[in-house]
Formats: structure tokens, C-alpha cells, sequence
């Protein structure tokens, strides 16, 4: 790759950024663009970035890659795993770490406490928040970023082929848990403003940054810190833009921008038959077990084509348009590929596209995920597990509200158990978050279009995706400002599976 081609995406889309007088349109920074619109010398200060400095920072991004590496490393190897309170120091270290980093960078940092969480009646802290500013010259705009800094669990065992806290670079990818979620993503951030230091240039842009450790364990504390303390303190009152970057490619040659996520309602079913584990010989034939209760309820969920059972789930979903339908048809996504990645048998729907994006960005699924106290070790444990607790979650899409699926859900659990006539005892909660999307039409998505197409010289496809980021619509609601996702990963990084990775094309090219 030469120096020419390495662009730092997030270095262009700074300079898209950049704020004109008395109006807060933006300024195409690019050639083609340059000629309709002219920014005063009040505005670009000598020192600030133009066409003709931008090569020279991507060159020094370029020459600064194995340092990048070198910090994904050291990231990686903290394992954050926000899911396990084992980790919880790590995950604090974790963002100790990345605040040491922020400051090297030149931003004002602040470690906001967001209180205890409650596990198995005991309260444990919850890791800090990192809050974060660089800049605030009033002529400039703000861009507000979120990221995270916690990861699944992972381990060698799961089948990994080397160790998962042990960044490994292979075949022009590095291996390891976080690199693509999000670890990466937020490095990449980070590594934009060291390219513009190391050049002397100036950022054409204000940052702000929030940094969380919890996010794969729902954000805990961190919607009232953003609703009930930063807003309340001013600090979305200079945000102008909001940009996140935690999702990816769809596929894994074409970038994509993305204007929506779906939200998760997630279930816990608990059965209890017994005080106690039971030894299924001795006391087998004698009991109602829990289980088979509980496979009972989970079996009325969802049928063998993913259809939800659920009685009116799909009723308050969005209506598809015909303006919507054409979309998909569009877009960049090869079913058989995606297959392959995955190594799935078949997939859903026939495999066809369109069906498929559907179903993954505007339609519900219902996934069963486990059964805790279930005697998942290998062995041919002979036990009747006393209390099971059954694991499942819906993706809501627009326009359901969480409080309302989840009551079609109570109810009909409520429903089935009744049918079932078991005298064990269950019972049922659940914790949701919204859907979410955004305007994609809006100049902040222009921009974003723009600094892409200037590095993979090509329009890049205005996604959805079907996973979740509860704190997009939060962000959206207290800056009232456009939420941008744009993903620096590609679509087979395999983010919370096995052998999770980043392709260095994409962690360097898209440097954010
Ligand atoms: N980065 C993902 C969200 C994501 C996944 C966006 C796939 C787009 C495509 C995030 O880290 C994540 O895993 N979110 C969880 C949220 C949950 C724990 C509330 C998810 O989607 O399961
Ligand atoms: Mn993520
Ligand atoms: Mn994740």
C-alpha cells in the first residue's frame, strides 16, 4: 500500500467538519468541493489542515503503523470483560489506561463515577466513566464520540487459535479480543489526533469524548450520567455532531455508513423445582423438574423459520414502504459469502438478500441464548438442577416500545405456563433499550459519505444493522444533535465470537 492510498478516514472526515462563519454548514474540504465554497483565512488558521497537508498526515500514519499496532496490543491485552465481575478490576484499569492515553494526546480528562451495580444481592462499583475534551474554539464545530472499552469473554478454549488477550497479527489481520469491538475502533481516534500533532497540524475540529467499559453489559449508570448529570452541566451544549464508531462493514470490501440499529428486550426465565440440586437416580421420577418446564416455555417462543410465537409481536412494527423496499435492493450484500463466513448450513429466508437485511435490520428475531444452572460442562452429569434460568432476547425494531413488547411477552409465558399446569414456580424480568435510527440524509452524513469515498474511492452504502448500542439513542436525546455511526471493522471480524480480528487495511485506512 503506498503512502497515497493509506488515508486516514477520520483525518478527512475532521476536515468535512469544518465549521463556515455565522452558519454551521459544512465545508467539503475536498478538491471537487473547493471550488463552490471558500473558507476565510479566519476561519483555517495557517496551521489548520488542507488538501495539501491531509497527504501529509496520511503519509505519517502510514509510518506510524506498527506504533498503532503496538497500542491495540497493549489494549488487548487488558481483559476487560465487563460480563464477569472477576474482571471488574481490569475493566477499571481498562479505562485508567485509556485516559493516561487521552491525556498523552493533549485532553482535558475527567473519570466520572457512576455507582454500584447490584450481582447476586451484593452491590459491586462499577468501572468509571471516561469523559474527555480536546479543543473548544467556538469557530470550529464539536463532535462528540462514543466508544467502548469492555469486551466479551473469551477463551483459549472456546476454540481460539491463539491466546485471546494476545493481539496476533496473521495474514494482514490481527487477532484478539476487542480488536474490532471496540477496542480498535477507539484507538483509531486516538491515533487521528497523534497523525495531526505529529505533522504540526491543527485539528480542524473540538472533540469530546465519552468512553464506557460496560457497554457489553447494558450500559449500566451510564444513561443517568449523560440525562441527569453532562446534560444538566452544559456539556452537549457545544456538540454539534455526535459519531460513534462500533459496527461494521457488511461486507468485507465496501464501506458502508450506518443510520440505525436495533434495540433488545432480553429475558430472564427462572423455574424452580427444588431448594436444591438433585441426583436424578435417587430422586428422578419423584419430582417435577425444572428443566423440562423451562424447555417447555422456550420451545413456545420462536418456530424452526425464526417466525416470533409470540401473540402480536409483529403488530406495532414499522409498516415497509415501497421507498424502503427499493433500498435493499441496492445494496452491496452477498448472501452465499456471508454464508461461508459463518459456515451456517443454510441460511433463513431462502438466502435471499433482501429478505435477509430485512430480517436482520427491520424485523424482530427472537434468539435463545442458554440456560444458567444447567449442567453445560462436558460430563454426563446425573443431576436434576433445582433452579434453571432460561436465557432469550427480542431485537426491537422501530416502532416498538420496550414496554410494550415485553408485556406481550409476560403475557404470553403467563399464558403458556398456565396451559402447562406446572406446580413449580417461575417467574419472569427483563431488561430493554430502544431502536434507533437517524436521518441519513443529513449533512453530517454527507460529510461522512464524502471523507469515504475519498479514501476507498467509492459510495459508501447507507446500512442498518441488527445489533445494539443502547447508548445511540440516549446520545441522540440529550445533544439533540445527528448520530453517525461509522464502522471501521469488516463484516466477517467476527465481534464476541471466536477468533475475533481487525484486517490491518481496515484498522489503518480507517483510522477514526
Ligand atoms: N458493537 C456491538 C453492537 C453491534 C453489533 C452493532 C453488530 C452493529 C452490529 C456492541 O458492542 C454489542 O455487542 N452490543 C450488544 C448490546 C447488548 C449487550 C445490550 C448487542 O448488540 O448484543
Ligand atoms: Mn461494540
Ligand atoms: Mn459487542
Amino acid at each position: 500500500m503506498t503512502s497515497l492510498t493509506l488515508i486516514n478516514r477520520a483525518t478527512c472526515i475532521f476536515n468535512t467538519l469544518i465549521k463556515l462563519p455565522a452558519t454551521k454548514q459544512l465545508v467539503p474540504f475536498f478538491p471537487a468541493y473547493h471550488q463552490h465554497y471558500s473558507v476565510s483565512s479566519k476561519q483555517v488558521s495557517a496551521k489548520m489542515a488542507t488538501e495539501k497537508t491531509l497527504p501529509e498526515i496520511f503519509k505519517y500514519v502510514d509510518q506510524n503503523k506498527d506504533s498503532y499496532k503496538q497500542l491495540l496490543k497493549e489494549a488487548v491485552a487488558i481483559p476487560s470483560v465487563s460480563c464477569d465481575v472477576k474482571y471488574r478490576a481490569d475493566c477499571i484499569r481498562m479505562v485508567h489506561w485509556m485516559q493516561d492515553k487521552l491525556k498523552e494526546v493533549g485532553a482535558t480528562t475527567e473519570l466520572r463515577d457512576v455507582g454500584f451495580q447490584t450481582i447476586d444481592g451484593k452491590d459491586v462499583q462499577l468501572p468509571p466513566v471516561l469523559v474527555g475534551v480536546l479543543g473548544n474554539d467556538p469557530k470550529k464545530n464539536t463532535v462528540c464520540i462514543y466508544g467502548h472499552l469492555d469486551v466479551q469473554p473469551a477463551l483459549k478454549s472456546d476454540g481460539w487459535e491463539t491466546e485471546p488477550f494476545e493481539l496476533v497479527e496473521r495474514n494482514e489481520k490481527l487477532y484478539g479480543r476487542g480488536s474490532t469491538d471496540d477496542k480498535g475502533p477507539v484507538l483509531g481516534w486516538l491515533h487521528t489526533i497523534n497523525a495531526y500533532k505529529g505533522t504540526g497540524a491543527e485539528l480542524p475540529v473540538n472533540l469530546k469524548f465519552i468512553f464506557e467499559c460496560m457497554e457489553e453489559s447494558g450500559s449500566e449508570g451510564l444513561d443517568s450520567l449523560l440525562m441527569d448529570k453532562l446534560k444538566p452541566e452544559g456539556f452537549f451544549d457545544s456538540v454539534d455532531y455526535v459519531c460513534i464508531s462500533d459496527n461494521y462493514w457488511l461486507g468485507t470490501t465496501k464501506p458502508c455508513i450506518t443510520y440505525g440499529l436495533r434495540g433488545i428486550s432480553y429475558y430472564f426465565l427462572e423455574v424452580e423445582c427444588a431448594k436444591m440440586d438433585l441426583h436424578s437416580g435417587v430422586y428422578g421420577g419423584t419430582v417435577h423438574e425444572a428443566m423440562s418446564d423451562l424447555i417447555y416455555l422456550m420451545n413456545t417462543l420462536v418456530d424452526k423459520d425464526g417466525k416470533i410465537l409470540v401473540t402480536d409481536i409483529y403488530k406495532s412494527v414499522a409498516p415497509l414502504t415501497e421507498t424502503e423496499t427499493k433500498l435493499y435492493t441496492t445494496i452491496d450484500f452477498d448472501p452465499e459469502a456471508y454464508r461461508k463466513t459463518i459456515g451456517a448450513y443454510k441460511l433463513a429466508h431462502n438466502g435471499v438478500k433482501e429478505q435477509l437485511l430485512m430480517h436482520r435490520w427491520r424485523y424482530p428475531s427472537l434468539s435463545l441464548h442458554g440456560i444458567e444452572g444447567a449442567a453445560f460442562q462436558p460430563g454426563a452429569k446425573t443431576v436434576v438442577p433445582g433452579k434453571v434460568i432460561g436465557k432469550f432476547s427480542v431485537r426491537l425494531v422501530p416502532n416498538q416500545e420496550p414496554e410494550e413488547v415485553e408485556k406481550l411477552v409476560f403475557d404470553y409465558i403467563n399464558k403458556k405456563w398456565a396451559e402447562r399446569g406446572s406446580p413449580n414456580k417461575m417467574s419472569i424480568t427483563a431488561q430493554s433499550g430502544r431502536a434507533w435510527t437517524e436521518n441519513p440524509d443529513h449533512p453530517h452524513y454527507q460529510a461522512a459519505a464524502r471523507a469515504t469515498k475519498l479514501i476507498y474511492q467509492t459510495d459508501p452504502d447507507m446500512s442498518r444493522e441488527g445489533g445494539s448500542i443502547p447508548v445511540t439513542i440516549t446520545l441522540q436525546e440529550a445533544s439533540g444533535k445527528n448520530v453517525l455511526l461509522l464502522p471501521m471493522g469488516a463484516g466477517d471480524d467476527m465481534a464476541h465470537s471466536q477468533n475475533e480480528k481487525i484486517n490491518v487495511r481496515n484498522y489503518i485506512e480507517g483510522v477514526s
